[in-house]
């Protein structure tokens, strides 16, 4: 299987009549599951709690997808300790035998693919293309890191000097927290969680507080694989409990998170204090917002940057760390392309995520939404509302919105909404452009939109970004194809789906023999 070589996953085509029939299928069979009540998992035991949390549906927030246990400080503590007393022998398994958990896992996810698909489209409100863009990932993943950590425990090039033989070997770091977010509720969450494992280190995963029942399917895949007991537990709770006591304890030796810029800074200071019996320095992986920027010139074919624009601002909500949440058009065709963008953003579907057809869903919970409704008010006294603005009940549903005419500078153009807001901002000249689009404290995606070569040149150079992309959409990065993560405030650009990645989850080890 490893010495094939890695390839993306394809997308569902879901204009083939099985193919709906099958998707349609699947969201019957998890509606039957719904509702449920799930343990931690402890070193292999599980353990249900009299405190629990309810995961509901954000289309339908009466209906419960499942109730999770409100783990304790001791709870987290015990996981730790498990997690460490595992490392003990997890880290000498050979990397073939890692790998081979996750070849096996991205076969079982590769059958269920539609069962998966589905639990997202009820927990988080994923569109069908949306959702089944996420497990595709979630393999991909799955099978470049395995393929990676076979790679890693490889011979690697070191200059030879007389006498001795010398090499270099990476060994895991030991226990990790992993933190996923619930925006890519599988595959960020499968992506984190197995870089880790399959380069030595044991883990707790703490998925987020409404996307749990997604982590759970992959929970009991890594069981039906036969991971060993302990390598991977599963702890649900609060972020302040369960998030700070993990980053807290001694034992922790790294933190993958990828969430929000203010979680994000909160583990960084907090990790980086040494507590006591503590014997090395935490590693903090963290991956953060964005406040993204769509780019489009005088010479730009106006339709596709349109295109371009409307899928980066919308997609998923607009629920993305690379989602276009800026669109910054030079004056000559600025009105053009306001008027294109609300033309195809007046056609997007905004409803029931169980049809296929639908485009956007609701927005994940209420305070995310309370959050977007609050960024909509202070856009009105910021820009010229074009589009939407609105919540449409009783899911957390809120129309693609649209402010034009917005100041580089005004709060809808440099906060981070995390929602289907779109600022349009109108730049002198392309110079102008680029700089309006660096004037963030982040740094994660970019497209720019010309067809002028020197202009490609000067934006590979000049727009500091961690992943830029060229007359197509800021979204959708491919693993393997455009590892990703972000500069500045957008994280430690840790190239998630890249040849650096595993690096992160790793120590190396020179060794030198005498001859
Ligand atoms: N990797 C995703 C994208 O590129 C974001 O996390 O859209």
């Amino acid at each position: 299987r490893a010495r094939i070589p890695f390839k993306n996953e394809s997308f569902t085509d879901f204009s083939k009549e099985e193919h709906k029939r099958a998707q349609a299928e699947a969201i019957e069979q998890v509606k039957s599951e719904l509702g449920r009540t799930y343990p931690l998992i402890i070193g292999g035991k599980k353990i249900t709690t009299q405190d629990t949390f309810a995961s509901v549906n954000p289309s339908q927030p009466d209906q419960v997808i499942g109730y999770f246990a409100r783990a304790t400080v001791e709870q987290a503590n015990e996981a730790v300790r498990v997690a460490a007393e595992t490392f003990e022998k997890w880290q000498y398994v050979p990397a073939e035998e890692r790998a081979g958990y996750l070849f096996a896992a991205a076969d079982l996810m590769r059958q269920r693919r539609f069962i998966i698909n589905a639990w997202m489209i009820y927990e988080v409100g994923k569109s069908w293309v949306e959702a089944d863009a996420d497990t595709a990932e979630a393999i991909d993943f799955l099978e470049f890191y395995a393929r990676e950590a076979l790679r890693l425990a490889g011979d690697h090039p070191i200059t030879q000097v007389d006498g001795e033989d010398n090499k270099l070997v990476y060994i895991p770091l030991g226990v990790g927290a992993v933190i996923p977010p619930w925006n890519f509720p599988c595959a960020i969450m499968v992506g984190m969680t197995s870089a880790a494992f399959v380069s030595g280190n044991t883990v707790i995963l703490k998925p987020a507080s409404t996307s749990p029942a997604i982590a759970y399917q992959f929970i009991r895949i890594l069981e039906e694989v036969g991971l060993p007991a302990g390598v991977v537990n599963f702890l649900t709770g609060s972020g302040a409990v369960v998030g700070d006591t993990l980053v807290d304890n001694p034992k922790t030796r790294f933190i993958a998170f990828t969430g929000s810029r203010d979680v994000g800074l909160r583990i960084y200071e907090r990790a980086s204090k040494v507590h006591k019996g503590q014997r090395w320095l935490k590693r903090s992986i963290l991956e953060m917002g964005g406040k993204d920027a769509v780019v489009v010139d005088e010479t730009a074919d106006l339709d596709a940057a349109a295109n371009g624009i409307v899928t980066s601002a919308f997609g998923f909500q607009g629920q993305k760390c690379s989602a276009g949440s800026r669109a910054i058009i030079v004056e000559q065709v600025y009105d053009q392309i306001v008027q294109k963008v609300l033309d195809k953003a007046r056609q997007l579907s905004l409803g029931d995520v169980t049809r296929p057809d639908t485009y956007m869903g609701p927005v994940v919970d209420e305070s995310a939404m309370r959050k977007i409704l609050e960024y909509i008010e202070i856009g009105k006294n910021e820009g010229r509302l074009v589009l939407g603005g609105s919540h449409k009940g009783p899911g957390y549903f809120i129309e693609p919105t649209i402010f034009a005419d917005v100041d580089p500078q005004a709060r809808i153009a440099q906060e981070e909404i995390f929602g289907p807001v779109l600022a349009i901002i109108k730049a002198k000249d392309f110079a102008d452009a680029l700089h309006i689009a660096n004037d963030t404290e982040y740094g994660l995606t970019g497209a720019v939109f010309t067809n002028k070569p020197e202009r490609i040149e000067q934006a590979q150079k000049e727009y500091h970004v961690g992943n830029l992309y060229f007359n197509r959409k800021c979204t959708g990065a491919l693993v393997g194809v455009q590892p990703f993560g972000g500069f500045n405030m957008s994280g430690t650009d840790s190239k998630a789906g890249g040849k650096d990645y595993l690096l992160l989850f790793t120590q190396a080890k020179s060794i030198a023999t005498k001859k």
